[in-house]
């Protein structure tokens, strides 16, 4: 039944965990409306044969007095409020199934540019236009632009999630079988919008962890294969190199540890060291969670959101850093989340914990903890 209506309703190949419930929604909605049209459509053309004007009826027979009954009226609109709250009550778990990515959800980086897309894997890998995972593992997509709104669309995944400058966005998918699938670039980003395709590369685990160690993908996937246009090739990693390490570098290029400490020792900005997932205090005297998006947002615009007890004195660098470096910065940030300040910070910038691991860990020295998804 699936498969008919699949092929009726011309979808894609259902190759992720979630595609068959976004495809059970969208046949819910199909079928719906359908029968739903179907039988007004009957039951109107039966009242016009059989209440037709006949020529005995002289005017227009009329009888006020003759109403429906209650218990028929009553029906039909207790019916269609509880079919909007079905079909609410559906749409919204799978909204969520959607929008929740699992625990143990492998990272990946996507940065959109015009007219490309970008992906820094956890492991320190990068490629072009083209996105491989392992089979059967979910896989958490981290996506930003670094200059117009584009928007990610796996048809195959039935996920689709804009980019948007300046701010991370999420979406999250298991690929269910091994093979190819077409990425589009789904939001108008300009000339070169049409050719802004990509491929997801569903590898098995096996293959995907020799990709990794650089080499060459098996050839022998099947699926359409996809050529990418000129300007895009892919890059297997050429060495060992973590996200964290790569934003340890970026961070000393482009003078970020002048004003930051990687130690929790006070400087002019604050420091690295136990700050991720941290309430911070603002200077409007507000409070914030120091997320992803967040510190994305304070690298991007640092007069955003200024951190009570610091002077607001820190460049943006919004189109200052290449794809995949502020993700390696806040890949670093994430990896010092278990290091302890080791003095008081000037002012009021020490936070408060959220949750988790106690302070009293680590001191001094960037100790990379193993970040969340780390490959098998
Ligand atoms: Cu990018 Cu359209």
């Amino acid at each position: 039944m699936n498969e008919i209506l699949r092929l009726i309703l011309f979808l894609p190949r259902q190759a992720s965990t979630l595609a068959r419930s976004v495809d059970y929604l969208h046949y819910f909605v199909i079928l719906t409306t359908i029968f739903g049209s179907f039988a007004i459509t009957v039951i109107g053309g039966y009242f016009v044969i059989r209440y037709r004007r006949r020529p005995e009826d002289g005017d227009f027979p009329r009888n006020p007095a003759k109403k429906p009954p209650l218990l028929m009226e009553g029906s039909v609109v207790v019916g269609l409020f509880a079919l909007f709250i079905g079909w609410w009550a559906i749409g919204n778990r799978l909204y969520l199934e959607l929008r929740t990515p699992p625990a143990n959800a492998m990272r990946v980086y996507v940065t959109a540019k015009q007219w490309m897309w970008k992906f820094a894997y956890p492991e320190g890998a990068q490629s072009l236009s083209m996105l491989y995972v392992p089979r059967g593992r979910p896989v958490e997509l981290i996506l930003t632009s670094r200059d117009v709104i584009h928007s990610f669309f796996v048809p195959a995944f039935r996920i689709k999630q804009d980019a948007v400058p300046g701010r991370f966005t999420t979406a999250w998918f298991e690929a269910s079988s091994a093979g190819r699938y077409r990425i589009f670039c789904t939001e108008y980003c300009g000339a070169g919008h049409s050719t802004m395709l990509g491929e997801v590369v569903v590898l098995e685990p096996e293959v995907y962890a020799r990709w990794l160690a650089g080499a060459a993908p098996n050839a022998t996937i099947p699926g359409p294969v996809y050529t990418p246009p000129a300007v895009v090739g892919e890059a297997a990693p050429r060495q060992e190199l973590s996200l964290p390490a790569m934003g340890k570098a970026v961070a000393a290029r482009l003078g970020c540890l002048g004003c930051h400490t990687l130690d929790g020792a006070a400087h002019i900005g604050p420091t690295w060291a136990g700050l991720y997932g941290r309430q911070v205090p603002l200077n409007d005297g507000t409070t914030v969670v120091a997320d992803d998006a967040f510190l994305t947002e304070s690298i991007m615009d640092p007069g955003a959101k200024v951190h009570a007890g610091y002077p607001p004195v820190m460049p943006g660098y919004f189109g200052r850093l290449q794809p995949a470096e502020t993700a390696a910065i806040v890949e670093l940030i994430q990896s010092l989340r278990d290091v302890a300040p080791a003095a008081p910070q000037k002012g009021a910038a020490v936070g408060t914990p959220v949750a988790g691991p106690s302070l009293d860990g680590v001191v001094g020295g960037a100790k990379p903890t193993a970040a969340k998804g780390q490959p098998r």
